[in-house]
Protein backbone atom coordinates (compact mmCIF):
# COMPACT_ATOMS: atom_id res chain seq x y z
CA UNK A 1 0.00 0.00 0.00
CA UNK A 2 1.10 3.94 -1.37
CA UNK A 3 2.00 5.52 2.34
CA UNK A 4 -0.29 8.59 2.83
CA UNK A 5 0.98 12.04 1.83
CA UNK A 6 0.09 14.63 3.76
CA UNK A 7 0.35 18.32 3.31
CA UNK A 8 1.42 20.04 6.92
CA UNK A 9 4.35 22.43 5.49
CA UNK A 10 7.01 23.12 2.81
CA UNK A 11 9.63 24.08 4.65
CA UNK A 12 11.70 21.26 3.59
CA UNK A 13 10.27 21.43 -0.36
CA UNK A 14 12.93 20.56 -2.76
CA UNK A 15 12.58 22.66 -6.42
CA UNK A 16 11.93 19.51 -7.77
CA UNK A 17 8.88 18.62 -5.24
CA UNK A 18 7.63 22.51 -6.37
CA UNK A 19 8.22 22.26 -9.67
CA UNK A 20 5.94 18.85 -9.96
CA UNK A 21 2.84 21.03 -8.12
CA UNK A 22 3.73 23.78 -10.62
CA UNK A 23 3.70 22.03 -13.86
CA UNK A 24 0.54 19.69 -13.21
CA UNK A 25 -1.31 23.22 -12.09
CA UNK A 26 -0.20 24.49 -15.48
CA UNK A 27 -1.65 21.27 -17.29
CA UNK A 28 -5.17 21.63 -15.11
CA UNK A 29 -5.95 25.55 -16.04
CA UNK A 30 -8.57 24.65 -18.65
CA UNK A 31 -10.40 22.36 -16.22
CA UNK A 32 -10.17 24.79 -13.65
CA UNK A 33 -11.42 27.92 -15.89
CA UNK A 34 -14.28 25.10 -16.71
CA UNK A 35 -13.06 24.76 -20.69
CA UNK A 36 -12.78 21.35 -19.98
CA UNK A 37 -14.59 18.84 -18.19
CA UNK A 38 -13.02 15.99 -15.82
CA UNK A 39 -14.50 13.30 -13.97
CA UNK A 40 -10.64 11.76 -12.84
CA UNK A 41 -12.01 12.70 -9.22
CA UNK A 42 -15.29 10.81 -9.89
CA UNK A 43 -15.96 8.42 -6.61
CA UNK A 44 -13.50 11.02 -4.49
CA UNK A 45 -14.67 12.48 -1.30
CA UNK A 46 -12.35 15.50 -0.08
CA UNK A 47 -13.94 16.86 3.61
CA UNK A 48 -13.35 20.05 4.75
CA UNK A 49 -13.04 21.16 8.42
CA UNK A 50 -12.20 25.04 8.98
CA UNK A 51 -12.37 25.77 12.62
CA UNK A 52 -11.16 29.80 11.53
CA UNK A 53 -13.22 31.89 9.07
CA UNK A 54 -11.81 31.13 5.39
CA UNK A 55 -13.55 32.34 1.78
CA UNK A 56 -10.67 31.48 -0.89
CA UNK A 57 -8.99 28.20 0.98
CA UNK A 58 -12.03 26.50 1.48
CA UNK A 59 -14.09 27.51 -1.90
CA UNK A 60 -11.06 27.09 -3.93
CA UNK A 61 -10.31 23.64 -2.75
CA UNK A 62 -14.46 23.02 -3.47
CA UNK A 63 -14.41 24.21 -6.46
CA UNK A 64 -10.95 22.00 -7.27
CA UNK A 65 -12.73 18.61 -6.11
CA UNK A 66 -16.12 19.70 -7.98
CA UNK A 67 -14.25 20.97 -11.35
CA UNK A 68 -12.21 17.30 -11.25
CA UNK A 69 -15.62 15.26 -10.78
CA UNK A 70 -15.32 14.83 -7.37
CA UNK A 71 -17.71 15.39 -3.94
CA UNK A 72 -17.26 17.57 -0.92
CA UNK A 73 -17.52 17.05 2.26
CA UNK A 74 -18.18 20.10 4.47
CA UNK A 75 -18.52 20.16 8.62
CA UNK A 76 -19.90 23.34 8.21
CA UNK A 77 -19.88 25.95 11.06
CA UNK A 78 -17.71 24.84 14.52
CA UNK A 79 -21.22 25.22 16.68
CA UNK A 80 -22.88 23.26 14.72
CA UNK A 81 -20.46 20.08 15.25
CA UNK A 82 -20.23 17.54 18.26
CA UNK A 83 -17.08 20.06 18.94
CA UNK A 84 -19.60 22.68 20.82
CA UNK A 85 -19.84 18.99 23.12
CA UNK A 86 -16.47 18.99 24.20
CA UNK A 87 -15.24 16.45 21.32
CA UNK A 88 -11.03 16.79 20.89
CA UNK A 89 -9.70 17.55 17.80
CA UNK A 90 -8.38 14.33 17.46
CA UNK A 91 -11.07 12.20 17.61
CA UNK A 92 -12.85 14.47 15.11
CA UNK A 93 -10.19 13.79 12.71
CA UNK A 94 -10.22 10.00 13.84
CA UNK A 95 -13.98 9.29 12.60
CA UNK A 96 -14.32 12.17 9.89
CA UNK A 97 -11.10 10.84 7.76
CA UNK A 98 -13.29 7.64 7.74
CA UNK A 99 -15.71 9.38 5.57
CA UNK A 100 -13.53 11.02 2.94
CA UNK A 101 -10.11 10.44 0.69
CA UNK A 102 -8.72 13.36 2.03
CA UNK A 103 -9.13 16.32 4.58
CA UNK A 104 -8.51 20.20 4.61
CA UNK A 105 -7.74 20.75 7.81
CA UNK A 106 -7.90 24.75 9.02
CA UNK A 107 -7.12 25.64 12.61
CA UNK A 108 -6.24 28.49 15.11
CA UNK A 109 -3.43 26.20 17.00
CA UNK A 110 -0.24 26.27 15.64
CA UNK A 111 0.79 22.29 15.03
CA UNK A 112 -2.66 21.38 14.60
CA UNK A 113 -2.37 19.85 10.95
CA UNK A 114 0.13 17.77 11.81
CA UNK A 115 -1.15 16.51 15.26
CA UNK A 116 -3.92 15.88 13.04
CA UNK A 117 -1.43 13.72 10.55
CA UNK A 118 -0.64 11.25 13.34
CA UNK A 119 -4.18 10.14 14.22
CA UNK A 120 -5.60 10.30 11.04
CA UNK A 121 -7.29 7.63 8.40
CA UNK A 122 -6.69 9.98 4.98
CA UNK A 123 -4.37 12.42 3.97
CA UNK A 124 -4.71 15.74 5.65
CA UNK A 125 -4.05 18.85 3.42
CA UNK A 126 -2.78 22.30 6.29
CA UNK A 127 -4.96 24.76 5.26
CA UNK A 128 -3.66 26.99 7.51
CA UNK A 129 -2.25 26.05 11.39
CA UNK A 130 -1.97 29.34 13.56
CA UNK A 131 0.77 31.43 12.48
CA UNK A 132 2.32 28.35 11.66
CA UNK A 133 2.40 27.07 8.02
CA UNK A 134 0.12 27.68 4.83
CA UNK A 135 1.64 25.21 2.14
CA UNK A 136 -1.47 25.59 -0.32
CA UNK A 137 -1.15 29.60 -0.19
CA UNK A 138 2.62 28.66 -0.41
CA UNK A 139 1.94 26.73 -3.53
CA UNK A 140 -0.42 28.97 -5.24
CA UNK A 141 1.86 32.08 -4.35
CA UNK A 142 4.70 30.23 -6.40
CA UNK A 143 2.79 29.52 -9.37
CA UNK A 144 1.55 33.26 -9.40
CA UNK A 145 4.94 34.41 -9.39
CA UNK A 146 5.72 31.94 -12.28
CA UNK A 147 2.72 32.89 -14.34
CA UNK A 148 3.26 37.00 -13.78
CA UNK A 149 6.70 37.45 -13.39
CA UNK A 150 9.65 35.11 -13.14
CA UNK A 151 11.22 32.51 -10.21
CA UNK A 152 14.32 32.72 -10.83
CA UNK A 153 16.50 35.52 -9.59
CA UNK A 154 13.52 37.02 -7.98
CA UNK A 155 14.14 40.50 -6.10
CA UNK A 156 10.71 40.58 -4.00
CA UNK A 157 9.75 42.82 -1.08
CA UNK A 158 7.43 40.77 1.58
CA UNK A 159 5.88 43.22 3.60
CA UNK A 160 2.85 43.86 6.41
CA UNK A 161 2.85 41.54 8.95
CA UNK A 162 5.93 39.35 9.18
CA UNK A 163 5.80 38.38 12.33
CA UNK A 164 2.81 36.50 12.40
CA UNK A 165 1.81 36.39 8.80
CA UNK A 166 2.19 32.17 8.29
CA UNK A 167 1.74 32.95 4.52
CA UNK A 168 4.96 34.81 4.46
CA UNK A 169 6.84 32.41 6.85
CA UNK A 170 5.69 29.38 4.03
CA UNK A 171 6.88 31.43 1.25
CA UNK A 172 10.25 32.57 2.80
CA UNK A 173 11.52 29.04 2.74
CA UNK A 174 9.87 28.47 -0.55
CA UNK A 175 11.52 30.94 -1.99
CA UNK A 176 14.98 30.27 -0.89
CA UNK A 177 14.93 26.96 -3.05
CA UNK A 178 14.74 29.50 -5.65
CA UNK A 179 17.72 31.47 -4.81
CA UNK A 180 15.18 35.03 -3.88
CA UNK A 181 16.83 38.15 -3.16
CA UNK A 182 14.07 38.56 -0.14
CA UNK A 183 13.40 42.47 1.28
CA UNK A 184 11.46 42.25 4.30
CA UNK A 185 9.80 45.71 4.51
CA UNK A 186 7.51 45.86 8.37
CA UNK A 187 7.46 47.82 11.10
CA UNK A 188 9.97 46.96 13.59
CA UNK A 189 6.92 45.37 15.75
CA UNK A 190 6.06 42.65 13.37
CA UNK A 191 9.63 41.82 11.91
CA UNK A 192 10.41 38.38 10.58
CA UNK A 193 11.34 36.29 13.58
CA UNK A 194 14.43 35.59 14.09
CA UNK A 195 14.60 31.68 13.38
CA UNK A 196 13.29 32.50 10.20
CA UNK A 197 15.75 35.04 9.02
CA UNK A 198 18.36 32.61 10.60
CA UNK A 199 17.54 30.11 8.39
CA UNK A 200 16.97 32.02 5.45
CA UNK A 201 20.89 32.97 6.35
CA UNK A 202 22.03 29.64 6.60
CA UNK A 203 20.58 28.94 3.12
CA UNK A 204 23.18 31.58 1.77
CA UNK A 205 19.82 33.85 1.05
CA UNK A 206 20.23 37.81 0.70
CA UNK A 207 18.08 39.13 2.99
CA UNK A 208 17.23 42.95 3.51
CA UNK A 209 15.20 44.44 6.18
CA UNK A 210 13.88 48.12 6.33
CA UNK A 211 10.93 49.73 7.59
CA UNK A 212 10.33 51.99 4.53
CA UNK A 213 8.82 50.25 1.26
CA UNK A 214 10.30 53.47 -0.51
CA UNK A 215 13.99 51.84 0.09
CA UNK A 216 13.07 49.09 -2.55
CA UNK A 217 10.08 50.11 -4.41
CA UNK A 218 12.17 50.87 -7.43
CA UNK A 219 14.10 47.77 -8.12
CA UNK A 220 11.90 44.80 -6.61
CA UNK A 221 10.16 42.18 -9.63
CA UNK A 222 7.10 41.61 -6.79
CA UNK A 223 5.65 43.12 -4.09
CA UNK A 224 4.07 41.11 -1.38
CA UNK A 225 2.04 43.12 1.00
CA UNK A 226 0.26 40.67 3.56
CA UNK A 227 -3.06 42.17 6.15
CA UNK A 228 -1.82 42.67 9.93
CA UNK A 229 -2.99 39.63 11.51
CA UNK A 230 -5.39 41.27 14.38
CA UNK A 231 -6.56 37.60 15.83
CA UNK A 232 -3.26 37.11 16.37
CA UNK A 233 -1.90 39.85 18.67
CA UNK A 234 -2.09 39.03 22.26
CA UNK A 235 -2.63 42.61 23.08
CA UNK A 236 -5.39 44.82 21.37
CA UNK A 237 -3.10 47.67 21.82
CA UNK A 238 -0.44 46.73 20.44
CA UNK A 239 -2.59 45.97 17.19
CA UNK A 240 -4.00 49.33 17.13
CA UNK A 241 -0.14 51.01 17.10
CA UNK A 242 0.33 49.46 14.29
CA UNK A 243 -2.18 49.04 12.40
CA UNK A 244 -2.62 51.53 9.93
CA UNK A 245 1.83 51.55 9.75
CA UNK A 246 1.78 50.51 6.44
CA UNK A 247 -0.38 51.12 3.05
CA UNK A 248 0.38 50.54 -0.39
CA UNK A 249 -0.75 53.50 -2.80
CA UNK A 250 -0.73 54.28 -6.64
CA UNK A 251 1.32 57.25 -5.26
CA UNK A 252 4.06 55.20 -3.98
CA UNK A 253 4.30 52.55 -6.62
CA UNK A 254 4.84 55.38 -8.83
CA UNK A 255 8.77 54.76 -9.50
CA UNK A 256 8.07 50.92 -9.76
CA UNK A 257 9.06 49.10 -13.21
CA UNK A 258 6.44 48.36 -15.58
CA UNK A 259 6.23 44.60 -15.01
CA UNK A 260 6.41 45.08 -11.05
CA UNK A 261 3.16 43.05 -9.76
CA UNK A 262 1.80 43.09 -6.50
CA UNK A 263 0.43 40.04 -5.00
CA UNK A 264 -1.81 39.72 -1.41
CA UNK A 265 -3.20 36.02 -0.12
CA UNK A 266 -6.44 38.01 0.62
CA UNK A 267 -8.79 39.32 2.77
CA UNK A 268 -6.91 43.12 2.57
CA UNK A 269 -8.80 45.06 4.82
CA UNK A 270 -6.68 48.96 3.97
CA UNK A 271 -2.92 47.90 3.28
CA UNK A 272 -3.85 48.49 -0.75
CA UNK A 273 -5.73 51.34 -1.47
CA UNK A 274 -8.74 50.42 -4.21
CA UNK A 275 -7.03 52.59 -6.86
CA UNK A 276 -4.20 50.15 -6.74
CA UNK A 277 -6.79 47.43 -8.20
CA UNK A 278 -6.91 48.85 -11.91
CA UNK A 279 -3.21 49.01 -12.65
CA UNK A 280 -1.06 47.23 -14.38
CA UNK A 281 1.06 46.25 -11.06
CA UNK A 282 -2.00 44.33 -9.89
CA UNK A 283 -2.22 40.60 -9.26
CA UNK A 284 -3.94 39.56 -6.40
CA UNK A 285 -7.28 38.49 -8.21
CA UNK A 286 -5.53 36.67 -10.83
CA UNK A 287 -3.60 34.71 -7.30
CA UNK A 288 -7.03 33.91 -5.78
CA UNK A 289 -8.09 32.45 -8.99
CA UNK A 290 -4.59 30.20 -9.31
CA UNK A 291 -5.40 28.42 -6.04
CA UNK A 292 -7.57 26.67 -8.27
CA UNK A 293 -5.27 25.08 -10.47
CA UNK A 294 -2.66 24.72 -7.38
CA UNK A 295 -5.49 23.13 -5.13
CA UNK A 296 -6.55 20.58 -8.36
CA UNK A 297 -3.13 20.04 -8.56
CA UNK A 298 -2.58 19.39 -4.81
CA UNK A 299 -5.45 16.97 -4.36
CA UNK A 300 -3.95 14.54 -7.67
CA UNK A 301 -0.84 14.39 -5.93
CA UNK A 302 -1.82 13.48 -2.05
CA UNK A 303 -4.99 11.05 -4.09
CA UNK A 304 -1.34 9.24 -5.90
CA UNK A 305 -3.11 10.47 -9.18
CA UNK A 306 -0.02 11.83 -10.91
CA UNK A 307 -0.40 9.35 -13.80
CA UNK A 308 -3.58 9.96 -14.72
CA UNK A 309 -2.94 14.29 -15.17
CA UNK A 310 0.02 12.91 -17.03
CA UNK A 311 -2.05 10.86 -19.62
CA UNK A 312 -4.90 13.26 -19.62
CA UNK A 313 -3.06 15.81 -21.08
CA UNK A 314 -0.17 13.96 -23.31
N1 LIG B 1 -5.55 33.54 1.51
C1 LIG B 1 -6.37 32.87 2.32
O1 LIG B 1 -5.98 31.91 3.02
O2 LIG B 1 -7.66 33.33 2.30
P1 LIG B 1 -8.84 32.78 3.17
O3 LIG B 1 -8.51 33.07 4.62
O4 LIG B 1 -10.07 33.50 2.69
O5 LIG B 1 -8.93 31.28 2.96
Amino acid sequence: MRPMHHIISTREYTTEMFDEILEMAEKLEPIAKGEVGSKIMDGKILALLFFEPSTRTRMSFETAMLRLGGQVLNMGQVEASSIAKGESLSDTIRVTSQYADAVVLRHPREGAALMASECSAAPIINGGDGAGHHPTQTLLDLYTIKRESHLENLNIALAGDLKYGRTIHSLCYALSRYNAKINLVSPPELKLPDRIVDDLLKRNIDVTVTTNMEDVIEDIDVLYMTRIQKERFPDPAEFNRVSNSMRITKELIQTAKPEMKIMHPLPRVNEISYDVDDTIHAAYFKQAFYGVPVRMAILCKVLGMENEIREMTE
